[in-house]
């Protein structure tokens, strides 16, 4: 019987061209459907002779199970190279290192103000703050700046809208009167009154933008006040200060006359490496002087009998030379190529 051998190679070269199941089963119904060309034989035998009929429906049975063996392997076939495919693109290479979560870190100027406040904290002095939304007293009446004194305009001040009297603070220096007021006020029963020795870091504002300036900056006051405390007690900290903050005796320090209003007389402070690359270049890094008496007075403070003396730093400039950065403003742009450096 030609036709169906015939019958029977197409149906398994058809299952051998499709390439996914769906193909698959269309197939299937072209030779085992409801009206499917083997179906159609079968439903053919009912015409036939008895004699015909019986050996024809059995070569028609023959070929369907050949068809369907055919089918049941190309099924098998195809599940398998799905899977095989499926298990490829999901394919995971476990040896490949973890990304990770990464470790967070300091920020630049954060590490160098914590080795600062452990510096100062070594000889005696604790971290105080203030707010960043100051009073036009405390930032500048109170530090004998009186209202259309000249200083004033030596700070480009950002004034709050709406709010007279009211400012952020250019300089870290309100706090040094904001402390004497609690300090008073704590020790105002007591025989004497310990030594203020404080440090105050925090950020300042002013409107200014380039390369060295940013309208947020960071600055670090000090100030000691006691019975007996001098210029000479001011050079001796600072010095000392210098020299452990960049691990090196190999420092030059001067003092250079200057002039703020709530110090007097008033010093600018310089130093200079005897060694490496900025070696011999004057460094300006700080303004002090002796706390003027005025400024005593609005702490609450007597000046016949205690003196003081009081700097203000620049925490960025600290962090740019301890580092070797030099441009201010990657401090504050949050770039994490920059700031992974410092992990
Ligand atoms: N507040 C000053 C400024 O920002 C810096 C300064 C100078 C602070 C002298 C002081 C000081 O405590 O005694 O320009």
């Amino acid at each position: 019987m030609d036709q169906l051998e015939q019958l029977v190679s197409q149906a398994v070269a058809d299952f051998e061209t499709v390439s996914d199941a769906n193909s698959l089963e269309q197939a299937k119904a072209r030779y085992l459907g409801k009206s499917g060309s083997l179906t159609e034989l079968l439903k053919g035998l009912g015409k036939m002779e008895p004699e015909a009929r019986k050996e024809a429906g059995a070569a028609i049975n023959r070929a369907k199970a050949t068809v369907e063996q055919a089918l049941e392997a190309r099924r098998e076939a195809l599940r398998k190279s799905q899977l095989a495919e499926q298990l490829a693109a999901e394919a995971l290479d476990v040896t490949l290192p973890g990304r990770g979560n990464g470790n967070g870190g300091l920020h630049p100027v954060t590490r160098v103000l914590e080795r600062i406040e452990m510096l100062f904290a070594g000889i005696g002095f604790s971290v105080a703050d203030g707010p960043e939304i100051e009073s036009d007293w405390y930032n500048f009446t109170a530090l004998n700046t009186p209202e259309n004194h000249p200083a004033r305009s030596m700070h480009d001040t950002f004034y709050l809208e709406d709010a007279p009297g009211v400012l952020l603070r250019t300089h870290t220096s309100p706090v040094q009167v904001r402390y004497m007021h609690q300090h008073v006020e704590r020790y105002k029963d007591a025989a004497t009154m310990p030594d203020i020795r404080i440090i105050a870091p925090g950020r300042v504002y002013r409107v200014d933008y380039d390369a060295t300036h940013s309208p947020m900056f960071h600055q670090i006051e000090g100030l000691w006040v006691g019975e007996r405390v001098s210029f000479a007690d001011l050079k001796g900290v600072i010095a000392d200060f210098l020299r452990r903050f960049f691990e090196t005796d190999a420092l030059q320090v001067r003092f250079r006359p200057s002039f703020f209003p709530f110090t007097e007389p008033s010093a600018e402070i310089d130093f200079a490496f005897m060694s490496g690359p900025n070696k011999g270049k004057w460094l300006e890094i700080a303004g002090c002087g002796v706390v003027h008496p005025k400024v005593l007075r609005h702490g609450g403070i007597d000046p016949e009998r205690y003196t003081g003396f009081a700097f203000g730093m620049g925490l960025d400039r600290l962090t740019m030379l301890r580092y070797g950065v030099d441009d201010l403003r990657l401090f504050f742009e949050n770039d994490l190529r920059f700031l992974s450096q410092f992990r």
